[in-house]
């Protein structure tokens, strides 16, 4: 039977991602888009489905009540997939309160309405940060939550918002937890993408520390995949982890940026850490659980990376107007200023 799906937060990276996949991949269904479009999100993302007449737009905050209310009674979402969030721990650490409405209130107020509702899944999307650092094997779902920035600990909010109305009130939903995504459409403030551009205008790079931090790195069509697969197939109440299960240090990642770029090492500009002790360490999931289900990832690192390159390098008319923004360039001098002075 056709679904609709209301996807929040559809207009950021991962959401759009989403959105493209699920209307090239279920014909019959319609996807209602619900996002802010604060500085992370935007319409441009949505640029190669926006034709489409299975795709409906609304603007608008998950924690406003009267639009959430108001899209489910003009729209009655079948299912709801919620990627809304502020989604960068260096900006949370800038200002660690301002995710709290988004990442723990706005949950909230999705899953009020989709139990008013009667929604038939509820899916949550996650990350693994909330599980907190591992310098030795996989996190499992089973672990506890012990987060350490103030984005992570936002997530783990939102994580037991959805815990608490599965509990009480039966809400069919399903949570899931995704290791460090990259790919085409990210907005050019995470390891990647920041990187990336950077280097594109043969800028320096700031690698925080040691560089020795190690990231579970997944392509964006992969976590995608695996959030449609928990979706489909995944049982009410549970947590599904979604990683790549490919493991590279920061410094692995960016000599390899740099080869493909044709630069010199010399660009690595190394800094002391602006997370100072709450960067984690390591993060590596076991992904088990999903697999078992019939999902895993497809798409090797090194090709996901060389055409990620190539996406920032043919698609440079979507993120300059980003990097030349008052907004971008703000949160720049602010956060790497003290760092890399002259050149920033
Ligand atoms: P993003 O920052 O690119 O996108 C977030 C989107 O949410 C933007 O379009 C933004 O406009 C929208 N948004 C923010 N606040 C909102 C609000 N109050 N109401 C409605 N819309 C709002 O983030 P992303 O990287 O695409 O991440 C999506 C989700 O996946 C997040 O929940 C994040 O925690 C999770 N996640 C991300 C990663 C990653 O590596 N990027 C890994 C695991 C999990
Ligand atoms: P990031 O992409 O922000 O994701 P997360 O904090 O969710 O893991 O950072 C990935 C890793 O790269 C993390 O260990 C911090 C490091 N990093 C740098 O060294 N320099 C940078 O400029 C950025 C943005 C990240």
């Amino acid at each position: 039977m056709a679904r609709t799906l209301l996807v929040t937060g559809g207009a950021g990276f991962i959401g759009s991602n989403f959105v493209h996949w699920w209307l090239e991949t279920r014909p019959d269904d319609r996807v209602v888009v619900l996002d802010a479009l604060t500085y992370a999100g935007s319409l441009s993302n949505l640029a190669p489905v926006w034709d489409s007449p299975r795709l409906r737009f609304y603007p608008g905050r998950i924690q406003d009540d009267t639009v959430v209310r108001g899209i489910f009674l003009a729209e009655r979402p079948t299912h709801l997939v919620n990627f809304a969030a502020e989604s960068h721990n260096d900006r949370s650490l800038l200002d660690p309160g301002s995710l709290i409405l988004t990442n723990v209130y706005g949950v909230n107020v999705l899953l009020e309405a989709a139990r008013r509702h009667g929604i038939q899944r509820f899916l949550h999307v996650s990350t693994d940060e909330v599980y907190g650092e591992r310098e030795e094997g996989l996190f499992t779902e089973k672990d506890p939550l012990e987060p350490r920035t103030p984005y992570s600990a936002g997530k783990a909010g939102g994580d037991l918002q959805v815990r608490a109305h599965r509990i009480a009130f039966g809400t069919p939903a399903i949570i899931t937890r995704g290791s460090n995504t990259y790919g085409p459409y990210q907005y050019p403030e995470k390891l990647l993408p920041f990187f990336i551009t950077r280097l594109i205008d043969g800028r320096k790079v700031p690698l925080y520390g040691s560089g020795r931090q190690v990231r579970d790195w997944i392509h964006v069509r992969d976590h995608a995949a695996g959030i449609g697969w928990a979706l489909e197939h995944g049982e009410p109440g549970q947590i599904y982890n979604v990683g790549g299960g490919c493991e590279r240090t920061n410094i692995e990642v960016t000599r390899r940026l740099l080869e493909l770029l044709g630069r010199p090492d010399s660009l690595i500009q190394r800094i002391e850490d602006p997370r100072g002790a709450s960067h984690d360490k390591r993060y590596a999931l076991d992904t088990s659980k999903l697999r078992a289900l019939g999902w895993a990832p497809e798409v090797p690192f090194e090709e996901g990376l060389e055409s990620t390159v190539r996406w920032y390098r043919e698609n440079e008319t979507w993120w300059r107007p980003i990097v030349e923004s008052p907004e971008y360039q703000s949160f720049v001098h602010r956060y790497y200023g003290p760092y890399l002075g002259q050149d920033l």
